[in-house]
């Protein structure tokens, strides 16, 4: 008998939303019915059926639209006449409009030592999920994963190895009682790309493209996948309230393209490759010019020493060094960052982030982090922390008033214990000023 087995929700806008339903096998007769009322007996809207296939990993997928926003939406999943036994929620939001709201965000989901049944393997069921979604002070509006959802290192592009990785994360209770209850953000970083330090030159990165593709409920990506085209990473922006969020993908163009320094024509190694840094210093603009702040997502560490071969943005300094410039020379000043892969909290309010030409081009750079890996140290120096370790999470309350956002961060350790805490205002005078 056809069944669902777990389900997620994500790309939330202020009228849709997405969800992906895993079913236990192939089935043409999967259906949400979703409702405002929290035991779907009245009001309830019931979805066109959709098929779980075979060649998609017998994942369905549902675009929900014409949603009331800012409102809360509860949804079961209906295979034939079998209802889910759990039921899923999330809020839609206001989008380019005063739009007050809390995000949490960490990564690096290593599984314990002490797993040794295949399915708990490099996965995690800690606490700090169940702390994360009860955590209602206020309320998450998403949960922003920095990447390391899993640290199975596939490396051989076997698709049904990334598609059990899923499952299996699935398969840890406390993990999934947050996906279902909370929509996600997510890209990856390396273990759950090709490998550690992994770059653009492992084919199996089209499997890792294909298999976030159909099972994570993701916004509108900006590359095709095509293997023909070397296209498919995971990058992409959406905006929430006055806020953009541009999400980068650091690893499935590393070191396939030279960057260039225009004046010395000195050439280095690309991380992002030419088509996404272009699209993101477009991205940087925009948000500066037309949102109340933006928040970039880059998956490892800003902030970090020239070192050729280095896993972060030291490795990449000439490509760090262009886009400081172009942060300096359009005075973009609304910006802040936020990283995981090291296993730390820290934060900089951007003293120690001056890489342009002449030592500009600075903005904050929070790194939050990790879930439930062991604790290590990378990158900085910082203004406040490292805080090595995991049980680690940040939470970023953004307060505006239609024409300042005040974006509180709290970098905590567990559910109360705040290492880091810091607010930064952006108001459009701010813009004013240097246009
Ligand atoms: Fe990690």
């Amino acid at each position: 008998m056809p069944k669902a087995e777990w389900f997620w929700s994500g790309a939330i806008t202020d009228n849709s939303a997405i969800i992906k339903v895993k079913l236990n096998e192939t089935t043409q007769d999967v259906r949400i019915a979703f409702s405002l009322d929290i035991n779907l007996e009245s009001n309830v809207t019931i979805t066109a059926p959709q098929s779980a296939k075979i060649e998609s990993g017998n994942i369905a997928s549902f675009i929900l639209e014409g949603l009331e926003e800012d409102t809360t939406y509860y949804y079961e999943v209906r295979v034939g006449s079998k209802v889910s036994p759990e039921k899923g929620s999330f809020k839609t939001v206001k989008v380019n409009n005063t739009f007050s709201f809390t995000i949490g965000c960490s990564g690096c989901a290593r599984g314990s030592l002490l797993d040794i049944f295949p399915r708990n393997w490099q996965v995690s069921n800690n606490e700090i999920f169940d702390i994360i979604r009860t955590q209602n002070n206020p309320s998450l509006t998403f949960f922003l994963h920095l990447g390391d959802f899993h640290y199975r290192d596939i490396n051989n592009g076997d698709i049904q190895r990334y598609r059990r990785a899923y499952n299996d994360v699935f398969a840890q209770e406390r993990q999934r009682k947050l996906y279902e209850n909370l929509p996600i953000a997510y890209v990856w970083d390396d273990h759950d790309f090709t490998g550690n330090n992994s770059d653009g030159k492992d084919p199996g990165k089209y499997a890792a493209s294909q298999v976030y593709r159909e099972t994570f409920p993701h916004y509108p990506l900006i590359e095709t996948l095509d293997n023909q085209k070397s296209t498919g990473a995971i990058y992409h922006s959406f905006i929430i309230g006055r806020v953009r969020f541009i999400l980068t993908d650091s690893r499935f163009h590393r070191n396939l393209e030279k960057v260039i320094d225009p004046h010395t024509q000195e050439e280095a190694n690309s991380m992002l490759g030419t088509r996404q840094r272009e699209w993101l210093l477009q991205q940087l603009k925009e948000g500066d010019e037309k949102q109340g702040c933006t928040i970039w997502v880059n998956s490892i560490p800003w902030i970090a020493k020239k070192q050729a071969g280095e896993d972060s943005w030291g490795g990449f300094d000439l490509e760090r060094k262009l886009i400081a410039n172009f942060i300096q020379e359009n005075k973009i000043n609304k910006l802040v960052m936020v990283s995981g892969d090291a296993h730390m909290l820290a934060l900089d309010d951007g003293r120690n982030n001056k890489y342009a030409d002449g030592g500009g081009g600075s903005f904050p750079v929070i790194q939050a982090a990790s879930l439930s890996s062991n604790p290590s140290q990378k990158g900085g120096p910082y203004y406040k922390g490292p805080f090595p370790g995991n049980k680690q999470w940040g939470l970023l309350k953004f307060n505006d008033d239609g024409h300042q956002i005040s974006l509180n961060v709290q970098l905590k350790k567990e559910a109360e214990e705040i290492l880091i805490e810091e607010t930064f205002l952006f108001s459009d005078e701010q813009t004013r000023e240097n246009s």
